[in-house]
């Protein structure tokens, strides 16, 4: 059975495009320098990964994501795109009313200042992550910002240079013409942070059993120390869809921005990115981009309920487990057996296994999976 679905219009309706031909505009302006991951993040806005937003959030929209988990607009939004600085520069880029945003000696963006303003970072910590407790990854970078927060929409002059990590990266319209090349009607995302194991496997394969196509899609950014290097999730992957899935249903594409740990807020923003890509629909299984014990292993299913009109439809998975009786990947829903039966796999216990040099069982990690991982030097960050 394959469910009828439509391919959804970007977030708000229209993809945004904020890439303008370089000539020469910035070159006299104020440089404001910015890392590698903000760099990507200012990328995903030109190319319409976070559609609607055409720059970085001006205060309005940031108050009211941190309040409601929605723009000042109403539309669903619950991770503020920001651009952090120092008082000092704030009042200059300000002053300046545009600035170009570097590398370096790259100017390859610019920045129509709108606004400056101040924030409670504990609060919106808090807020965003439910929990101000520093040692999560997430509050701990939110803490450490800087004062001031820098509102204004951006153009793009130049992309990042290209390098192997960037080989699968797509624009939501390159994604979105291929779906329709493929005759798609209904596409389901995969959202990941990790190598994968077979658990995640099957339920990317559940899913397949009922929608058309299956848009594999991992986090390739900054992530917390002692999860798995970017180099190996792609090749990882790209070793298990080779060898496990048919070559017309699964469609692999990267997405570059940072892993933020925010457990259910984190859901609906993953849910709208891959809403931009051209995805019907979108998985969420346990602990969805959870960390530690800060969030209910299902908080990511329940905050869906407040987001209705989401424009992407979540397909909500159990907790998958290997069951020794059944002799198949089971959940609670379709297996009667007892926790002595049950073999789990999880981000954690891969880790363990691959530091201590222990080959993964079949069941629980494709073997051309689990040797691309134990010959890698460096698995972790
Ligand atoms: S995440 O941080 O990106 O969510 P991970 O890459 O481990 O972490 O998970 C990717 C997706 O698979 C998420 O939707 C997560 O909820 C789901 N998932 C991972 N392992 C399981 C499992 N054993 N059972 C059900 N869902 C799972």
């Amino acid at each position: 059975m394959i469910l009828a679905g439509s391919i959804p219009q970007p977030h708000g309706g229209k993809l945004v495009n904020r890439f303008i031909v370089s000539d020469g505009k910035a070159d006299g302006m104020l440089a404001i320098q910015v890392g590698g991951d903000l760099r990507n993040d200012i990328e995903n806005i030109a190319d319409g990964v976070f559609s609607p937003l055409e720059g970085f959030v001006g205060e309005q929209d940031f108050q009211s994501i941190v309040r409601t988990g929605r723009l000042e607009s109403g539309l669903a939004w619950t991770v503020p795109i920001v651009l952090d600085v120092e008082d000092q520069t704030a009042n200059e880029m300000k002053d300046a009313g545009q600035v170009a945003l570097a590398t370096g000696t790259d100017k390859f963006a610019i920045l129509h200042v709108q606004e400056k303003y101040s924030f409670d970072k504990l609060a919106c910590a808090n807020a965003i992550y439910r929990t101000n407790d520093v040692k999560h990854p997430g509050v701990e970078k939110m803490v450490s910002m800087k004062n001031k927060l820098v509102g204004g929409r951006i153009d793009v002059l130049k992309r990042i240079e290209q390098s192997p990590l960037r080989k699968y990266r797509m624009t939501p319209a390159e994604t979105r013409a291929e779906i329709s090349r493929k005759g798609w009607k209904s596409v389901v995302g995969f959202q990941t942070r990790n190598v994968p194991h077979v658990a995640h496997e099957m339920l990317q394969k559940a899913a397949l059993n009922l929608y058309d196509g299956l848009f594999i899609n991992p986090l390739i950014g900054k992530k917390k120390q002692g999860d798995f290097k970017d180099e190996l999730i792609i090749a990882s992957y790209l070793a298990l869809i080779d060898n496990y899935y048919p070559k017309d249903r699964a469609m692999f594409v990267t997405l570059h921005t940072e892993m933020r740990y925010a457990g259910p807020k984190e859901a609906i923003h993953h849910a709208i990115m891959r809403k931009n890509f051209g995805c019907s629909h979108f998985i969420v299984g346990r602990d969805h981009a959870g960390v530690g014990n800060y969030y209910h292993p299902f908080a990511s299913h329940e905050i869906f309920k407040d987001y209705a009109d989401l424009g992407i439809e979540p397909v909500f998975f159990p907790a998958f487990y290997y069951c020794k009786k059944c002799l198949s990947y089971a959940n609670e829903r379709n297996c009667p057996h007892g926790l002595e039966f049950r073999e789990e796999m999880s981000g954690t216990k891969m880790r363990n296994m691959v530091s201590s040099g222990e080959f993964p069982a079949e069941h629980l990690m494709r073997p051309e999976v689990a040797r691309i991982i134990v010959s890698f030097d460096e698995p972790f960050i």
